[in-house]
Formats: C-alpha cells, structure tokens, sequence
C-alpha cells in the first residue's frame, strides 16, 4: 500500500511518485486549495488537492481530523516562501494524483496540541499516543531496551524468564494476590520481584542472568512510581561489589552512548550511604545541584536557643545549615514559603540568618535568631558555610531523620528555583547503606535493601549482636536524583541467612513456610553470587526528559492505581468468585 512514511519523504525524492498512508492531522482549505498535514509514525507530510481533480477534490472537502487515508501523487518542491523549516518535511509536498478514505474518524475527544487532564489521556490512550512526543517516548523506550539486550548479550548474560504466579517476594511492598481455583482459599503472590529467583538460577550454575521482568507492588503512587513497573534484572556468579558495579557502570554508559550519544563519566563516582545524608539530606543525592547541607550541631550544643541545643545535644538529633549564594535577595514571603515546604517534611520551622556584611559580625547579619546565638556560634556559622556577603544560610534543627529530609527537599526546590541546576548527567553509585534500619513505630528491624542482601561481615553473631552498626553490601546507583537502580553482593550462606531472618522477627516456622525452599537451595553448593536491578521505566524518563514515568508506559495507572482506559480493576461473576471460594465483604464506609 506505502512506498515511504510521510515524515521521510524529502527534497531527494522530487518529481517522484509515492504512495503514503496516514492520519490526517490538520486540514486547511486555502482558496480552492486544499491542504492535508498526513500524520503517520514517522511525522507529517503536507499533501495538496488541487481542483483540477475534481472527483478527488470532493472526497478531499469532505475529510475531518483523524480520518485514515491512502494517498497517492508526485513530490514537488514547494514554491520560495512557502517553506517551513520547522518540519522535516517542509521543503516539499505531495500533489495528490489519487484519494482513498480507508476511515472515517469521529471528532477526537481533545486536539494533540492541547493541555488535557490525565484521567481522559489515559481513557483515550490510543489518541494520546498518536502525538508525536509520546511515540517518541515508547520508541526511545524500544532503543534503551534493544541497547541493554546487545551490551548484556554481549557480555554474556543469559535472558531468563521467572514467574508471574509465584510466592510473596519481600521488596518491602504489599503484594498482589490472585485467588486460585484449583486450590480454593490459596493464593498466588504477583512477584515484587524475580529476586529469589535469579539467585535460584545462581545456584543452577547459569552464571549470567538477564530478564526485562515486570514487578508488582501495592505501594502509594507518586510520579517516579507504578503498581506494575519494569525491571532491568541482572545476577552475576562469583562476584563481588567491584565487578557488579564495573559491569553494571559499562552497561549504563553504553546506553546512553548508543542511544543519545552522550559519554558519561567513568568511572561513576562513589560515596557512602552516611555522607550522602550528611552532604545532601538524602541517600539519592542530585550532584548537579552544586549546594550542601553543613553541620554545624557542634556550634550548637552550648546556646541557649532551645530549638537548636536541643536536637545539637540529642543523640538522633542534628543541626544543619544550608547557604544558598545570593539569597539575600529573598523576600519576606518567598522565606515563609520555604518555612511551609520544609513543613510537609515535618520540620518546625526554618531559620535564617542574611548575610549583609561578613566583615562586621552581628551588625553585618539580619535574622530572627540573631539575639539567641553567641558570637562565637555567628562565626563559626559563617566560618563554616564561607558565606559571601549577599548570601543566605537556612537551618535545620530536628531529629537527624528530620533535618535531612527538610534541608534535602529544600536544596533540589532552591536548586530549581534559583536556576542552580547544572545541564547534563550526574550519575554516582550509593554504597555502604546500613543492614538494617529499627521502626520507629513498632521497635522492630527491618531491611534496608531486602531480606537476602549480604552484611559486610561473614560472622552471623555480631549480625545477631549488633545489628544497628551492621552495614551492607548493597549499592544503589542514582543518576540526576533519582535511584534508577538498587541492588547488592548476597548472602550465600545458610546460617547467615538464617540469623538475618531472625533478626527481622520472622520465625524459623514462617521462614520455613515462606522461604523453605531458598534456604533448602542454600544447602546444596550455593556459589557466592550479587546482583542489581533497574528501573527501566525512570531510565527511559529520565532520558525523555519526561515529568512522570507515566509518559514512558505505553498502558499505565492512575495515581490511584486505576485503568481510565479499560476501567480495571473491576468486579468478577458470582461464579468465578464461587469457583475461587471468595465471598466479598467490601469495607463499611466511614
Ligand atoms: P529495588 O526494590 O530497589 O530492588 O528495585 C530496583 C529498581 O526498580 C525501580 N522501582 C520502581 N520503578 C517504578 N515503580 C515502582 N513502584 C518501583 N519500585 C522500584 C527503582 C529501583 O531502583 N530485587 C531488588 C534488586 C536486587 O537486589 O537485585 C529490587 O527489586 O528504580
Ligand atoms: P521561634 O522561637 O519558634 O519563633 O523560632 C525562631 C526561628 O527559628 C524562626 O525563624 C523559626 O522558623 C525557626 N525555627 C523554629 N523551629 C525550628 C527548627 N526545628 N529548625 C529550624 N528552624 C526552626
């Protein structure tokens, strides 16, 4: 039916006969003229009907946004000041010689150029995904994947793929489950993720593993989050943190070369779990925001400002300053503004201190918490954050938790605000994250990473005796802010594995009952092995330089974890409820 696709018809083909097929984008009628913008996956072409056709020219009056049509004619420049530079194919046109509607269209439910709310793009997805930046999307979605398969190929790994209906996965989410009919009042888990199975295909000796594997949580939603998301899952056999990471560092930086023609920075640099809190607030740090969070609980300790001695002098306090260059400038309302950001992270407030003139002490500075502080406090403040007249220091004073999730929110908003943010790529790798972290809530240990992450010692009993000192072998790799992937060197080690799940109060019956056949597996010549996995879906956001991973899911959920477009999840008959032996008894509303 086609000879080329609209957008690649060029200068080269003038005076030639195409055939082409598309959506009609845009009409105009131009004095007798008419002008069709076609539209296929590949951009517009501008196909002209002349009425001296008549029998095509009335077809040609007749069409509507969307309709599908086939077109036939000849390539033609066109004519000196018609030309649009602005579209791959605006140097030419196509004078239609033949017009067949292979379909109406009704009116689309919103124009491709308008701003549309989410709930009716997902409804009309398949319209959504007719504009141009959206196939982009999906088709740099196909490029990244294309790339992963040849660098992993490559290098050896093997794609395998786990199942879907399997046993929960602890990744720290709830789980899907699917009732089953075959054994009544049991249920399938949806994976969290292939984890124990790749280590399985350790133990199996395939050495390499590969799989671009969904995963499943029932988790709250934000942008950077799905309930069905996709990983780049990979496991290694006889490796350690080095070789992992080198690896995993060529796979990413192949990516983008291959893709984007970008060289990233090799190697990636590496910094501890401990001074990405200390330095930026946060374990996934955006590097490319050139602000730091600075310390200064020891300056604190001895004032008599109680906001600020109190977290300085506690333990699991912190006291920490953040000098934004230039700050000064800022208005009284622009810093109550900040002062209510910081408070959705818990904050109680957000002192500042401006800095008029660093040579005249307390004369030189403006701030509400001036008459607290001694002078020896003031400059060892400035001392400290070496701030320039003009500038202004904010501070945190909470629980350390507190404190660097505050400061941590407000140096990316500062960072975006005041145009801080530096163009390009700033990757690094998160290593030494602690084993294990306590609950606040319920006093109980839980995993950072997950269950089968391995501790940085072979001895089970300091595991058991000192568990908030334990640090892991896991690393994180965060690229512009964001984790695009997490993973670690595991345990392969029965008794090990054995006291990690005591240590999280699970019991040797429900680790038996759960996990029974991972520790059975333990036993039988388990080689060391470690792994990681990506979030393919914020790779492909982060290289789209889209808002939301959504934009980069062909098909995916609302916020509340809803289907627009086929309204799942939705109810089931009596009779497959009767077959799965389920009786709905929905929640009483409140
Ligand atoms: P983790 O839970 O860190 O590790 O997940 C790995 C990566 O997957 C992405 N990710 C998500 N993306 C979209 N929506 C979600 N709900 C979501 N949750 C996670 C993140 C994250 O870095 N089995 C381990 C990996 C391993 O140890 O090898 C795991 O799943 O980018
Ligand atoms: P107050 O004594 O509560 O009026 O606070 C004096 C200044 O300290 C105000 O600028 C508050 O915003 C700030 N402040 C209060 N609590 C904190 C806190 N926990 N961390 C940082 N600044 C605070």
């Amino acid at each position: 039916m086609r000879s080329h696709y609209c957008g690649q018809i060029d200068e080269t083909l003038t005076g030639q006969e195409v055939s082409v097929a598309g959506w009609v984008h845009r009409r105009r009628d131009h004095g007798g003229v008419i002008f069709v913008d076609l539209r296929d996956r590949e951009g517009l072409l501008q196909v002209v009907f002349d009425p001296d056709r008549p029998e095509i020219f009335a077809e040609a009056e007749r069409l509507r946004s969307e309709y599908v049509l086939h077109v036939k004619g000849k390539v033609r420049k066109r004519p000196d000041g018609t030309i649009n530079p602005n579209m791959k194919t605006g140097r030419i046109e196509v004078l239609a010689t033949s017009l067949t509607t292979l379909n109406d269209s009704e009116t689309p439910p919103f124009q491709y150029d308008q701003q549309v709310n989410e709930e009716s793009r997902l409804k009309y997805r398949y319209l959504d995904l007719r504009r141009e930046q959206m196939m982009g999307n999906l088709r740099l979605r196909h490029r990244v994947t294309r790339a992963m398969r040849n660098f992993l190929d490559n290098n050896g790994f093997v794609d395998v793929e786990t199942p879907m209906l399997t046993r929960a996965t602890p990744e720290g989410a709830r789980d899907y489950i699917v009732p089953s009919r075959t054994h009544p009042g049991k249920f399938f888990a949806l994976p969290q993720s292939p984890q124990i199975f790749k280590q399985l295909l350790m133990m199996s000796g395939l050495d390499r593993y590969y799989q671009i594997a969904r995963c499943f949580r029932d988790e709250d939603l934000r942008a950077d989050r799905q309930p069905e998301f996709t990983q780049l899952d990979i496991e290694m056999s006889f490796v350690d943190e080095k070789i992992v990471t080198d690896t995993m560092e060529g796979l990413v930086r192949s990516l983008f070369r291959d893709v984007m023609q970008i060289e990233l920075p090799s190697p990636f640099p590496r910094m501890t779990y401990a001074d990405a809190l200390r330095r930026y607030g946060s374990d996934k740090p955006d590097l490319r925001i050139p602000l730091e969070l600075i310390d200064v609980s020891d300056l604190m300790a001895g004032v008599e400002f109680k906001v600020f001695a109190g977290p300085a002098n506690d333990p699991d306090g912190r006291v920490a300053a953040l000098c934004l260059p230039g700050g000064g400038s800022l208005s009284r309302k622009e810093i109550d503004d900040y002062t209510t950001f910081v408070g959705r992270y818990g904050a109680k407030g957000l002192a500042y201190v401006k800095v008029n003139d660093v040579t005249s002490g307390k004369d030189g500075l403006q701030s509400p918490i001036l008459k607290f502080l001694p002078d020896a406090a003031i400059n060892g403040i400035l001392k400290r954050t070496a701030a320039k007249n003009g500038d202004l220091i904010f501070f945190g004073a909470d629980k350390a938790r507190v404190v660097n999730d505050a400061l941590g929110a407000l140096r990316i908003k500062l960072g975006v605000d005041r145009g801080l943010v530096a163009k390009g790529w700033a990757p690094l790798w998160v290593i030494e994250f602690p084993m294990f972290e306590k609950d606040q809530q319920t006093g109980r240990w839980t995993s950072l990473h997950h269950p089968f992450t391995s501790p940085n010692t072979d001895d089970p009993q300091i595991v058991r005796d000192n568990p908030g000192t334990v640090l892991s072998r896991a690393y994180d790799m965060v690229l512009n802010g964001s984790e695009i992937g997490g993973g670690s060197i595991r345990i392969h080690d029965r008794a090990m594995q054995s006291a990690v799940f005591d240590l999280l109060s699970i019991s040797k019956e429900e680790a038996e009952e759960k996990f029974g056949f991972l520790l059975r597996a333990l036993t039988y010549g388990c080689p060391p092995h470690g792994g990681i996995a990506f979030g393919l879906d914020r790779m492909v956001m982060l290289m789209a330089g889209a808002e939301s991973i959504r934009d980069v899911i062909a098909f995916p959920k609302t916020q509340s974890a809803h289907c627009p477009l086929t309204n799942a999840p939705g109810e089931v008959s009596a009779e497959q409820l009767k077959e799965a032996g389920i009786r709905v008894r929905l929640p009483r509303s409140e």
